[in-house]
C-alpha cells in the first residue's frame, strides 16, 4: 500500500473511492470537498437535506455519480456526536473504511483526512492514526495459505490523504513516515508470534532478534545453554530442560549514548510454546499457547521501531526464551530451583513457567542500572479472566510510572488497568521448603504472580504488565485480524515519545 499526503490542489487523477466523513448535524460536507469537487458536494449535501444520511455513527452513503469528476465513487460516512468522537472511533472507522475498499474492489483510495478531525482529535492527530491503522488493518497472517482468502487478490494498493491548504504538506509527510514505522513494528511483532512453534523457537526469535539489531545498528547478544548456567540462572534452565529446544536469553541494548539521561530496561517472556510442563495443560485451546512468547516479540519490535525512528533514549530489551515441554529430563513439581540473584522457589506447577524465567531476567537487569524497569507477560489466565481482552493488567511499585503508562494506554487504545501488590498477597506464595513457591491457591492468579516476579525486580520503578487477554484475538475485529495482536508495541512506543 502506498500512502501520500495531498493538498486540495493536486488531485486530478479519477480514483475508485473517496471518502469524505460528517458528524451528526452537519446540514452538509465539509467545504474541502466542495473545492475538490463541486458535483460530490451536491450529491452529499442533498442526501443530509433528503434525510437519507445524517452522520450518524456507523451510517454511511454511497453514490457512484458518474459527474463526479475525482472519483468513480463517493462515500459518506457518519461520525455521530461530535463530543463523543475519540481516537479509537477513528481507529474502527479507518478499518472499516479498508474493509469496505476491498469488498468494492477499490484498488485506489482517497480520503479527506480532515473531515475525520474533530472533538478532542486535531487535523494534526489524523495525520498518525490514519496511516497507522491503514497498515495495521491490511494485515493478514496468510503466509501459508496456499490459496489466499481474498483471491483473487483484492488489494488497496494507493492511498491519498487529502488536506487543505492550511495544513503543512512536509509535517504531515512526517506524521505518516513516523506512523508507518511503527505499524510496520508492530505488524513485524505481530507476524513473530502468529509464527507456529515449531517454526519459532527460542533459536529462529533469536535470529530475528539479532537481525533486527545488525539492521538498527545497535547491539545484540544471545546466551545459550551453557552461558545460561554459567550465570545460575536456574529459573531458566529448569524451564527448557524438559524441551530438545535449547534455551536462549537474548540481550539488545540500543542508544548507549543516551546512558546519561537513565536507561530504561525492558523484559518479554518468550515462551515458545507453553504445554504446561509435567503440570499438562489440556488439549483444548493449547494451540494458542504459542502466543506464549508475544512479551518476547513485543520487546524486539520496540527496540526495532525505536532505532529506526532514532528515539533519544538508552533501550535494554530482555528476553528469555524457552519452550515448556514435558520431556524425560523436565522439571516436576516439588523441585527446588536457584536463581539468578540467590533466590530458591519450589516449583509446585510446572506451568507457572512464565514466573520462572522473568525472575531471571528481572534480576539480571541490574547489571545495566535501569532507572525504570517494565515486563510484558501473557503470564496468567486470570489476567484474562479479570479483564477479558479489554485491559492490560498493570501492577508495579511506582506510582507515578503507573499514571504514564495508563496515560499512554488511553492515547494508543491501549487500556492499562492497576491491581495492587499488597504485602499480605506475599502470605500466598510464601515457601515452607524454599524462599517462595511458583504458585499459591489459585485465588488472586494474576497478583500473587507479579508478588513473585516483584521478587526479583532489583530497582524502585518497576511495572508489570499482564498481556494474557490482550496479546491475540480468535477472530477478526476491526483492526485485528485473528491471532496476535501486537499489543504494548505501540503503548510503550507512546510512553518513550517524550520520554525524560
Ligand atoms: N501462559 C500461561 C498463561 C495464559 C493462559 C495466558 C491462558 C493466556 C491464556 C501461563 O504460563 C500459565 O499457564 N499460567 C497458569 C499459572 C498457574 C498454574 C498458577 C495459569 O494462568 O493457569
Ligand atoms: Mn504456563
Ligand atoms: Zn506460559
Amino acid at each position: 500500500m502506498d500512502i501520500t499526503a495531498r493538498s486540495l490542489g493536486e488531485t486530478k487523477q479519477k480514483i475508485d473511492l473517496l471518502v469524505c466523513a460528517l458528524f451528526e448535524g452537519e446540514k452538509s460536507p465539509s467545504k474541502v470537498l466542495e473545492t475538490l469537487d463541486k458535483k460530490a458536494f451536491q450529491i452529499g449535501k442533498l442526501a443530509v437535506q433528503q434525510g437519507r444520511f445524517s452522520g450518524k455513527e456507523s451510517e454511511q452513503f454511497a453514490s457512484y455519480d458518474g459527474n463526479v469528476q475525482v472519483a468513480k465513487e463517493v462515500l459518506f460516512l457518519g461520525l455521530g456526536d461530535k463530543g463523543k468522537w475519540t481516537a479509537e472511533k477513528l481507529r474502527k472507522r479507518v478499518a472499516g473504511v479498508l474493509a469496505y475498499a476491498k469488498s468494492q474492489n477499490a484498488k485506489s483510495l482517497r480520503i479527506l483526512a480532515e473531515t475525520f478531525a474533530g472533538g478532542p482529535m486535531d487535523t494534526q492527530d489524523t495525520t498518525e492514526i490514519i496511516p497507522e491503522t491503514l497498515d495495521r488493518a491490511d494485515y493478514r497472517f496468510d503466509k501459508y495459505l496456499t490459496k489466499k482468502k481474498d483471491e483473487p487478490k483484492r488489494e488497496v494498493k494507493t492511498v491519498e490523504l487529502l488536506y487543505s491548504k492550511k495544513v503543512q504538506p512536509s509535517a504531515i509527510q512526517k506524521s505518516i513516515t513516523r506512523a508507518r514505522a511503527i505499524a510496520e513494528a508492530l505488524n513485524f511483532t505481530r507476524t513473530l508470534i502468529n509464527e507456529p512453534a515449531n517454526l519459532m523457537p527460542p533459536r529462529e526469535l533469536a535470529r530475528h532478534a539479532r537481525e533486527v539489531a545488525r539492521a538498527g545498528k545497535f547491539r545484540c547478544q544471545v546466551l545459550g545453554p551453557s552461558e545460561i548456567k554459567k550465570l545460575k540462572m536456574g529459573g531458566i534452565i529448569a524451564v527448557a530442560q524438559g524441551s530438545h529446544e535449547p534455551a536462549q536469553f537474548i540481550i539488545m541494548e540500543y542508544g548507549r549514548a543516551y546512558k546519561k539521561h537513565g536507561t530504561v530496561c525492558l523484559v518479554g517472556k518468550g515462551v515458545t510454546f507453553d504445554t504446561g510442563g509435567i503440570s499438562i495443560k489440556p488439549s483444548r485451546d493449547m494451540e494458542k499457547m504459542k502466543y506464549d512468547m508475544s512479551g518476547a516479540a513485543t520487546v524486539i519490535g520496540i527496540l526495532k521501531a525505536v532505532s529506526r525512528l532514532k528515539l533519544p533514549i538508552h533501550l535494554v530489551g530482555l528476553a528469555p526464551c524457552v519452550e515448556n515441554m514435558p520431556g524425560g529430563g523436565a522439571q516436576r513439581p516439588g523441585d527446588i530451583i536457584k536463581f539468578y540473584n540467590g533466590k530458591s522457589a519450589e516449583v509446585i506447577n510446572t506451568d507457572a513457567e512464565g514466573r520462572l524465567i522473568l525472575a531471571d531476567a528481572l534480576a539480571y537487569s541490574e547489571k545495566f542500572k535501569p532507572k525504570v524497569l517494565i515486563d510484558l507477560a501473557t503470564l496468567t489466565g486470570a489476567c484474562a479472566v479479570t479483564f477479558a481482552d479489554k485491559a492490560i493488567g498493570v501492577m508495579s511499585t511506582d506510582p507515578a510510572l503507573v499514571q504514564k503508562i495508563r496515560k499512554a494506554g488511553e492515547t494508543t487504545g491501549e487500556r492499562c488497568w492497576e491491581l495492587p501488590l499488597w504485602d499480605e498477597y506475599f502470605e500466598i506464595i510464601k515457601g515452607h521448603h524454599s524462599d517462595i513457591m511458583n504458585a499459591g491457591s489459585g485465588y488472586g492468579g494474576t497478583i500473587t504472580a507479579a508478588m513473585f516476579l516483584k521478587e526479583f525486580v532489583p530497582i524502585k520503578s518497576w511495572a508489570h504488565l499482564d498481556i494474557a487477554g490482550t496479546a491475540w484475538v480468535d477472530s477478526d475485529k476491526s483492526y485485528n485480524a485473528r491471532g496476535a495482536t501486537g499489543v504494548g508495541v505501540r503503548l510503550l512506543l507512546e510512553l518513550f515519545r517524550n520520554w525524560k
